[in-house]
């Protein structure tokens, strides 16, 4: 597991936010929010949004420009938040890292496990935190149903229904595997939080019902398999009209001594059998969804605690996503072992920074170098 540099400065975290689109906005008041941050500089490739999002909100002060390496050394920034279109993830994670800044970088890591692992040892040779916000880990409800499901004993099986029918519009209609790719990694990483462990396999099967509005595949079920057995099963819809769940999705988690179930949205309850403490009080973790993640990123870079999300533990969320993508496309169960241990062929093979390079090639294996992470991250 890497160690990353940590920031002690009198006064709040100076920020570089890149990305002024639409998550942006959000992140944008998310961080005016928090006093323990200050926003000192805005990176869009389009300045005319960057100086819109600043105007609308009143800022002043904050600089401006494409180039986040730029920004960050004209403002004497001491860390990146990272909001961009997935295929811009790695370079400018990348650029940042090795600007001598830690980052907080909205899921997906990237487009490929390929690019995870780069960005892994990419943090690794920069010295430098990459942590990808899963906003979707920072709810009270999701901690209390964590640690109801700590309450029965081994779990045999945990589901998600996930049936929602948003008109986009835009690139989402249009791209391919639109349900798996941009949206499963939230239960499927949400799983990995709530069990505090990694997947296995998975056997999926993707299809788009008649009625769709989507060009492609806009809905799927997917059957994993963790070490010890449990099995988690998913299954969404994007085209889903009537009686929609939340956006979590609705979960149920059933153990050896009872079953817990959380609509997504409200406390969690469980049934048990005699024994069981399942009257867990309504967890009061703090701040909820990108608040929640800003805050841990804040707290890891102030103390050096290795936060949820860190890079080599989130590789495996990303590959969970890639394996489901696999499996639907050849029809066959897919080991997300082999999905890490081919991608990283790939990263070896696509590297073209040295530094980088050399750290991916001392791992020897991919396993060894990201398990020590994952295991003390609680998955
Ligand atoms: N956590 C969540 O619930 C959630 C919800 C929506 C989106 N997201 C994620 O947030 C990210 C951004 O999504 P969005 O909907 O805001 O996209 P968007 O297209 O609305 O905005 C992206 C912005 O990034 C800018 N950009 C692209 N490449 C850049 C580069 N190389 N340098 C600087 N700026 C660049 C674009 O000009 C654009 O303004 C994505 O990773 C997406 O998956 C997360």
């Amino acid at each position: 597991m890497s160690t990353f540099a940590t920031i002690d400065n009198n006064g709040p975290l100076r920020l570089v936010q890149v990305g002024a689109g639409g998550m942006g906005q959000a992140w944008l008041d998310t961080i005016i929010a928090n006093p323990d941050v200050e926003l000192v500089g805005l990176v869009d490739l389009n300045t005319d949004a960057a100086h819109a999002a600043l105007a609308d909100r009143g800022l002043q002060g904050v600089a401006v420009g494409t180039s986040v390496g730029e920004v960050a050394a004209a403002t004497g920034a001491h860390a990146v938040v990272n909001v961009t279109v997935p295929v811009a993830h790695h370079p400018v994670n990348v650029e940042a890292m090795f600007a001598g800044l830690p980052v907080l970088c909205e899921k997906p890591a990237a487009p490929t496990v390929a690019q995870a692992l780069s960005l892994a040892a990419s943090a690794e040779a920069s010295g430098q935190l990459l942590m990808i916000s899963q906003s979707r880990r920072y709810f009270n409800s999701l901690t209390q149903l964590k640690a109801m499901a700590g309450e029965l004993g081994d779990i045999g099986v945990i589901t998600t229904e996930f049936f929602k029918a948003p008109h986009f519009g835009g690139f989402r209609e249009e791209m391919d595997h639109v349900l798996l790719l941009d949206m499963a990694i939230h239960p499927f990483d949400a799983v990995r939080h709530l069990t505090g462990q990694d997947p296995v396999s998975v056997y999926c099967e993707e299809f788009n019902p008649p009625w769709s509005w989507y060009r492609a595949d806009a809905a799927a079920t997917a059957v994993f398999e963790f070490a010890g057995g449990l099995r988690y099963v998913y299954s969404g819809s994007w085209c889903a009209d009537g009686k929609e769940t939340s956006w979590n999705g609705s979960w149920r988690v059933n153990g050896a001594r009872g079953t817990a179930l959380w609509d997504g949205d409200n406390a969690p309850t469980a049934e048990g059998l005699e024994g069981a403490v399942l009257d867990i009080p309504v967890s009061d973790g703090g701040p909820e969804q990108i608040a929640g993640s800003l805050a841990e990123f804040v707290a890891a870079v102030r103390s050096g605690r290795v936060p949820n999300g860190e890079i080599h533990s989130n590789v495996y969320s990303l590959a969970m996503v890639e394996a489901a993508v696999q499996s639907a496309g050849t029809g066959k169960r897919v080991r997300i072992d082999d999905v890490i241990t081919a991608a990283y062929a790939q990263a070896l093979d696509a590297e073209r920074n040295a530094e980088v390079k050399a750290v991916l090639s001392g791992w020897g294996s991919p396993l060894g170098a990201l398990s020590g992470a994952s295991r003390g991250v609680s998955a």
